[in-house]
C-alpha cells in the first residue's frame, strides 16, 4: 500500500458510507440497514444493502461488496489511490505528498482513456450499421434472423468498407495516434501508416461484467478469411478473464450458466430466452474463466459445437471447472453444429430439453473414452473398464464412487461387484488418476460449503452482536477457520473485538485486490432467516458447534501424535465441545 494505514483509516472513517453511497443510489432504511437498487447489476427490486453499523455495502443479488473505498473504486472505475484521493478531498483530509508512483498513475490513466475511445468506437459502429454504409451488415444480421431489439441489446454495429472511416472519425474527435495505437482498434504498418483494424465486418462489442466496452469482435461478410477478427489484448482487454455475454448472464437469475463457443451462439440463445449464455472470446476456456464463472454460479452447461474440436474443448474445460468448484454437464448438440443452428432448426423448447438431458461431466468423459475402445473385443473392453475404474477411484467420497459404479455397470451391462472390485484395487494401489491435487483438496463440495457458510454466519453475527464474542471466544479460535482467507479475516475481527474496537470496514482495507475485498465483505453479510431471539440463539449455538467441529476435524487430520502439547490442546478442545450444551448466549 502506498499510504500508511492510519491515513487510509482516517479517510475511511471520515466518509460515512451511507452519505457517500446516497449520492449514487437511492437508499431506503429497513431495520438496521439501508437498501437500494444495485448499481453493479440490473435489478428491479432492491437487494443492495448498506450498513451504517458495519460501514460496508453488500449486494445479495450479485455479491458485490466492500467498504466505502471499494465502492468508489468499483463505481467510478478508480484505482485505490484515486479512490482515496477522491474521498480525502470529499472529507477535507489532506493526504501526505508521496502519492502513488508515476507509473501506476500513467497505467490507470491509459486504461481510462482506452475505455473512453472504445465507447466512441462502439457508438460509431452502432451508428454505421443503421445508415446506408451499413446496409450490407444490416441485411446480413437480418438474414441470420436477429431482431432489431437483439441487435440493440448487444450493441451490434458495422465497420464500413473503407479502411480509414473509424480512424478519421476518432481523429476528428481529437484522439491521439498514440492512444489509437494502444487501443487495438488500428493496424500500423510502415507503408500505409495507421488504418482501421476492422472494415467491412459486422461488429460485436465485448463488454466486461460492468458493461464497459473492452474490445471488439468483427465477422466478415460472407466467406472471407479470417471469419472472425478480435481486438488484440490491450491494457483493458484480457481474453482469459472475460466472457462474452456475462454482463447479462450474471443477472439472469438462472441456476446455471450455459457456456458456448461463439458470439452468434450467445446472441441467438439470448434471443431465444436463454439469457444465461456466455462464450469465451476466440480462446479456450482458462482457469481464470472458471473462477470468474464460480463467482456467479455453481453449475455450467457446456454447449460446444458437435465437432471434434468441440468435444476436445469440453474435455479440457471439465477439469478446470472441477478445480474451481463448478459442476459441469455437457449438452448434446448433434445432429446440429452449434446452438445457433439447433435453435433455428428445432426451437427453444427442444433446446431446453437438451439442457435438461445434458450429461453429467463424468459420464460424458466416459462416453468419449468408450469411443477409443473396440467394445466388441473382450480384451479391449476390459481395458476400457480398467480406465473407467481408475477414474472412479479418483472420487473422494464413497457414495460418489458407489453411485458411479452403479451407473456404469448398468449402462454397460456388466456386474456391479466386478466393477467395484476393480475400483477397489485401484483405490488400494493409491493410483489416483488425473489431477490428484484437486481431488484431494476438495472434499464433498456440499459439506464444505455448509461449513464455510457457518463460518460466514459466525463472522456476520459477531459484527452484528459484538456481545456474542464473549461466548464465542471460549470455544473458537481464529485458527479453527478452515481456509487461509477466513482465518485471516477472523484473526483481524477477533483482535478488534478483544480491544472492543469493532470496525469491520477497516478489515476490508487489509486486502488489496477488489475481488478479495468483495469476498471479505461477503463474510460479514450472511443472511439467516430467523424470526425470534430464541431462534437466533439456537441457530448461533448450532453454528458455534459446526465451526468448532470443523476446526477440530482439521486439527485432527494434521495432528502430530508425538507432540504432547498438541495432544493436550486437542483433548481440551474436545472437552469444550462437550460442554457446549451448557453454553449461555448473551447478546
Ligand atoms: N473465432 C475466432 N476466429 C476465427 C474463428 C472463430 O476468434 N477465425 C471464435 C469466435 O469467437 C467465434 C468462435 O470462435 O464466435 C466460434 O467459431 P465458429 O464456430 O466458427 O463461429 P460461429 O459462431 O459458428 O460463426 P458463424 O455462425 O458466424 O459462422
Ligand atoms: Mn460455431
Amino acid at each position: 500500500m502506498y499510504y500508511p494505514e492510519e491515513v487510509v483509516e482516517e479517510v475511511r472513517s471520515r466518509n460515512d458510507i451511507v452519505d457517500v453511497i446516497s449520492a449514487y443510489v437511492k437508499l431506503q432504511r429497513k431495520g438496521s440497514s439501508y437498501f437500494g437498487l444495485c448499481p453493479f447489476h440490473n435489478e428491479k427490486s432492491p437487494s443492495f444493502s448498506v450498513s451504517p453499523g458495519k460501514q460496508m455495502y453488500y449486494c445479495f443479488g450479485c455479491g458485490a461488496g466492500g467498504n466505502v473505498l471499494t465502492f468508489i473504486m468499483e463505481y467510478e472505475n478508480f484505482s485505490f489511490p484515486e479512490a482515496l484521493k477522491f474521498l480525502a478531498d470529499r472529507a477535507g483530509v489532506k493526504l501526505p505528498e508521496q502519492e502513488y508512483s508515476a507509473e501506476a498513475k500513467r497505467q490507470q490513466d491509459l486504461r481510462t482513456a482506452i475505455l473512453e475511445v472504445n465507447k466512441m468506437a462502439g457508438k460509431f459502429y452502432y451508428y454505421q450499421l443503421r445508415t446506408e454504409a451499413g446496409k450490407q451488415g444490416m441485411e446480413y444480421l437480418k438474414n441470420r434472423q436477429l431482431s432489431e431489439e437483439t441487435m440493440q441489446r448487444f450493441g451490434l454495429g458495422f465497420a464500413p468498407k473503407y479502411s480509414d472511416s473509424l480512424y478519421r472519425y476518432l481523429k476528428q474527435k481529437g484522439v491521439s495516434d498514440e492512444l489509437l495505437r494502444q487501443s487495438g482498434l488500428m493496424n500500423v504498418d510502415e507503408k500505409r501508416g495507421m488504418y482501421d483494424k476492422f472494415w467491412n465486418r459486422v461488429i460485436f462489442p465485448i463488454m466486461d461484467v460492468n458493461n464497459r466496452v473492452i474490445g471488439f469482435g468483427g465477422r466478415v461478410m460472407g466467406d472471407g478469411k479470417p471469419k472472425y477478427l478480435n481486438s488484440p489484448e490491450t491494457p483493458v482487454f484480457d481474453k482469459s478473464r472475460n466472457l462474452y455475454g456475462l454482463n447479462v448472464a450474471r443477472v439472469s437469475r438462472k441456476k446455471y450458466i450455459i457456456v458456448c463457443e461463439g458470439y452468434m451462439d450467445v446472441i441467438s440463445m439470448h434471443q431465444a430466452g436463454f439469457t444465461n449464455a456466455v462464450a469465451s472470446l476466440g480462446t479456450a476456456l482458462t482457469s481464470q474463466h472458471a473462477s470468474l464463472l464460480k463467482r456467479y454460479t455453481d453449475e455450467v452447461i457446456l454447449s460446444y459445437d458437435s465437432d471434434e474440436a468441440g468435444v476436445k474443448a469440453a474435455l479440457r474445460a471439465i477439469p478446470l471447472m472441477k478445480e474451481a468448484g463448478v459442476r459441469t454437464r455437457v449438452l448434446k448438440m448433434a445432429p446440429y453444429k452449434d446452438p445457433d443452428e439447433f435453435i433455428k432448426a428445432l426451437g427453444t423448447e427442444a433446446f431446453q430439453e437438451r439442457i435438461d438431458q445434458a450429461q453429467n461431466s463424468f459420464l460424458f468423459e466416459v462416453s468419449v473414452l468408450e469411443g477409443q475402445f473396440d467394445m466388441s473385443d473382450p480384451e479391449s473392453k476390459t481395458s476400457f473398464f480398467q480406465e473407467v475404474s481408475k477414474k472412479i477411484a479418483g472420487f473422494e467420497m464413497e457414495v460418489e464412487r458407489e453411485n458411479y459404479i452403479e451407473a456404469i455397470a448398468s449402462r454397460y451391462h456388466t456386474s456391479f461387484e466386478g466393477l467395484r472390485n476393480m475400483v477397489l484395487r485401484y483405490l488400494m494401489q493409491g493410483e489416483v488418476p488425473f489431477r490428484p491435487e484437486v481431488l484431494r483438496s476438495r472434499k464433498s463440495p456440499g459439506r464444505d460449503d455448509g461449513i464455510k457458510k457457518s463460518q460466514r454466519m459466525l463472522l456476520t453475527w459477531l459484527t452484528e452482536y459484538p456481545g456474542f464474542y464473549q461466548t464465542v471466544k471460549t470455544y473458537i479460535r481464529p485458527e479453527d477457520f478452515t481456509t487461509d482467507f477466513y482465518r485471516e479475516v477472523a484473526q483481524l475481527l477477533f483482535a478488534q473485538l478483544e480491544q472492543e474496537k469493532l470496525e469491520p470496514a477497516q478489515i476490508i482495507d487489509h486486502f488489496m485486490d477488489p475481488e478479495e475485498q468483495r469476498q471479505a465483505a461477503e463474510l460479514f453479510h450472511t443472511r439467516v432467516p430467523v424470526e425470534s431471539e430464541n431462534e437466533l440463539k439456537k441457530a448461533m449455538k448450532e453454528t458455534v458447534k459446526k465451526v468448532m467441529t470443523a476446526g477440530l476435524e482439521q486439527k485432527n487430520a494434521s495432528l502430530d501424535t508425538t507432540n504432547m502439547n498438541a495432544l493436550q490442546q486437542m483433548l481440551e478442545a474436545r472437552r469444550r465441545l462437550q460442554s457446549l450444551d451448557k453454553m449461555v448466549i448473551k447478546l
